[in-house]
C-alpha cells in the first residue's frame, strides 16, 4: 500500500531532532487523527539552511515530515512556502488517498515555521 520511498522515510527519517536556536518554530496538529507535527527551521539570507522535526504521528505523517525537510533546505522561504501537499506527496511517490491529510500537516508546519520566522524578524526590526 506504501511506496519504497515512503517506507524508506518512515524506517529511515531525515534530518530528526529540533534546532536549539532555532529562527522559527511551526507546529501543527490534526484534531481528527491526533497526530502533531513540529518544525523548526535556520534562515541565513532568506534561505532554509537547516531544518529539523519531530512527529507524533502515524507512519506517512513522519514520511511526510522527512520528505518536506529535504525539499525545503537550500529553497528561500518563498520557495519553501510554495511547497504543496501535492509535491510532498510526489517526493514520496505517492500516497493512499487516505492518507493525503497527513502531506498537509506536513507542508502546513512548514509554513507555520515561516510564518514564525518572519513574525520574530518583523519583532527583532522594529
Ligand atoms: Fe493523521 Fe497521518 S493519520 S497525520
Amino acid at each position: 500500500m506504501y511506496s519504497d520511498k515512503v517506507m524508506d522515510h518512515f524506517t529511515n527519517p531525515r534530518n530528526v531532532g529540533e534546532i536549539a536556536d532555532a529562527d522559527g518554530v511551526g507546529e501543527v496538529g490534526n484534531s481528527r487523527c491526533g497526530d502533531i507535527m513540529k518544525i523548526w527551521i535556520k534562515v541565513e539570507n532568506d534561505v532554509i539552511t537547516d531544518i529539523k522535526f519531530k512527529t507524533f504521528g502515524c507512519g506517512a505523517a513522519i514520511a511526510t515530515s522527512s520528505v518536506i525537510t529535504e525539499l525545503a533546505i537550500g529553497k528561500t522561504l518563498t520557495e519553501a512556502e510554495e511547497i504543496t501537499n501535492q509535491a510532498v506527496a510526489s517526493a514520496l511517490e505517492g500516497l493512499p488517498p487516505l492518507k493525503m491529510h497527513c502531506s498537509n500537516l506536513a507542508a502546513d508546519a512548514l509554513k507555520s515555521a515561516i510564518e514564525d520566522y518572519r513574525k520574530n524578524t518583523a519583532t527583532t526590526a522594529s
